[in-house]
């Protein structure tokens, strides 16, 4: 009775988990694959035109840090007046810039 429990319990995680990817995913290439590209590598009209990096590379990914990337999905990336990228924290709720920090993560080679 237990383990049925529990293998129930972590098939309900594991549901939720690939949940959350979906909507990571779903998230990526509705806002922001245009200037970073579906796998990252900003090899995009847009992102070539932002020069956006290649953060598939383990230089850029090591350049990043957690907190970091979360802040700039959600407040946006400036560069003095202008806005590189702009601010999500209205369209996104904490746990989609949470998920899809992880599928940033995940570009990394
Ligand atoms: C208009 C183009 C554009 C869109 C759309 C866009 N970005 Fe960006 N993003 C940039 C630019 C430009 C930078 C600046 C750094 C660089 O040169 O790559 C950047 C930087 C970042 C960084 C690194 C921030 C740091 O700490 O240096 C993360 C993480 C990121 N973007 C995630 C996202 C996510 C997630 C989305 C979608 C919700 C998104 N971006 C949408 C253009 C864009």
């Amino acid at each position: 009775m237990k383990k049925t429990l529990t293998v129930l319990l972590a098939l309900g995680v594991m549901g939720v988990i690939s949940a959350n990817a979906a909507d990571a995913k779903e998230n990526w290439e509705k806002n922001c694959a245009k200037c970073h590209g579906a796998d990252g590598t900003g090899k995009t009209k847009m992102g070539e035109k932002l020069k956006v990096k290649d953060y598939t590379t383990a230089t850029a990914q090591g350049a990043l840090k957690d907190e970091g990337m979360t802040k700039a999905i959600k407040e946006g990336v400036k560069e003095g007046d202008s806005t590189r990228m702009k601010a999500y924290g209205d369209v996104l709720s904490d746990d989609e810039v949470k998920a899809l920090v992880a599928y940033f993560r995940a570009f990394k080679k």
